[in-house]
């Protein structure tokens, strides 16, 4: 068995300790807010937040994050940040497909938590990991500026 922290839950799983942390989330927990898309560490759909850094899930082994504080798109918003780039992304109507877009809000809400200022040069360089195959890419950068007030 492994502990994992997540989202303030203490959670125990007998996953094996190099399936990585995405399929334990889907497949395990029944948490499919989390994507799978590319499962290379290429596209971002699989971002969580390990100790408050965005971190794709589909290339992380389980036993890497016993000790983490494990957040998922599930609980983004109970944070202040979380949620204002939740309703920052409703405000400005984001998604199109919306495959991407838990990715996308994770890895939105950590760049805010570590700048809350971010230029439009910094939205691009934290958000370069994280395709959208829709291309909302204008919409993601107005929703980070709405967010970060
Ligand atoms: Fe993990 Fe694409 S599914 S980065």
């Amino acid at each position: 068995m492994i502990n994992l922290d997540i989202n303030g839950q203490k959670v125990e799983t007998d996953a094996e300790p190099d399936t990585p942390l995405l399929w334990v989330l889907r497949d395990h927990l029944s948490m499919t807010g989390t994507k799978y898309g590319c499962g290379k560490a290429l596209c971002g759909a699989c971002t969580v937040h390990v100790d408050g850094n965005p971190t794709r899930s589909c290339v992380l082994p389980l036993a890497a994050v016993a000790s983490s504080k494990i957040t998922t798109i599930e609980a983004v918003g109970e944070s202040k940040i979380g949620k204002a780039v939740q309703d920052a992304w409703i405000a400005e109507d984001v998604p199109q497909c919306g495959y991407c877009q838990s990715g996308q809000i994770m890895s939105a809400s950590a760049l805010l938590a570590s700048n809350s200022k971010p230029t439009d040069a910094d939205i691009d360089a934290a958000m370069a990991g994280n395709v959208c195959r829709c291309a909302t890419y204008v919409r993601i950068r107005s929703a980070i500026k709405r967010a970060s007030g």
